[in-house]
């Protein structure tokens, strides 16, 4: 499956355009963090492309949510780690996260919507300007977008980067493609 199927895909089964976006931001930090760990730059963008492909399939039931994803990144032709990547990013199956996939995509998903909403409360509601230490400082504030699981993205720790760089590399990735993100 091309890069381009696998966006035509998505874009086939979700609607909600916020949704591509996230997905596009996931893929676009899960490429720098295969490059800054010398991983498959291809199998890890493709499972943060995919890995929400479900979301409205399964409107939102997180027990179905991810089951559905990988079975359906499986029939578009993604490997057995991409799927499994995808299946166990749901944290409420508890199935252990075992590879380093498995952990980078667990821990860059909530990041996306943290370093998101920091871009919105700007005045240009843009990632351009937008600098590391200012969301290391909206890291600290547990009630900004509250969403994003600070524990989760700490987690980043187990493949072995500090948060500090964590957050650097996920900017300066979501920043990369600001235009497809529209911020
Ligand atoms: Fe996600």
């Amino acid at each position: 499956m091309t890069r381009e199927e696998a966006l035509d895909s998505v874009k086939a089964n979700v609607e909600n355009e916020n949704l591509v976006k996230h997905m596009l931001a996931t893929e676009a930090i899960m490429r720098a963090l295969a490059r800054r760990l010398n991983e498959d730059k291809e199998e890890w963008s493709l499972a943060g492309l995919l890995h929400d492909i479900d979301v409205e399939l399964t409107s939102g039931d997180m027990n179905t949510h991810s089951k559905l994803g990988a079975d359906l990144a499986r029939d578009l032709g993604a490997s057995e780690a991409v799927a499994h990547a995808i299946l166990c990013h749901n944290k409420a199956h508890d199935i252990p996260r075992e590879t380093k996939l498995d952990k980078a995509l667990f821990c860059v998903d909530p990041l996306t919507g943290l370093i998101t909403a920091a871009a919105l409360i700007r005045p240009d509601k843009k990632l351009a300007g937008l600098e590391a230490k200012s969301v290391k400082k909206r890291f600290k504030e547990k009630s900004f977008a509250a969403g994003a699981d600070r524990q989760q993205i700490s987690l980043c720790s187990e493949i072995g980067l500090e948060l500090d760089e964590f957050i650097e590399l996920g900017l300066k990735a979501m920043q990369s493609i600001a235009a497809d993100l529209g911020l």
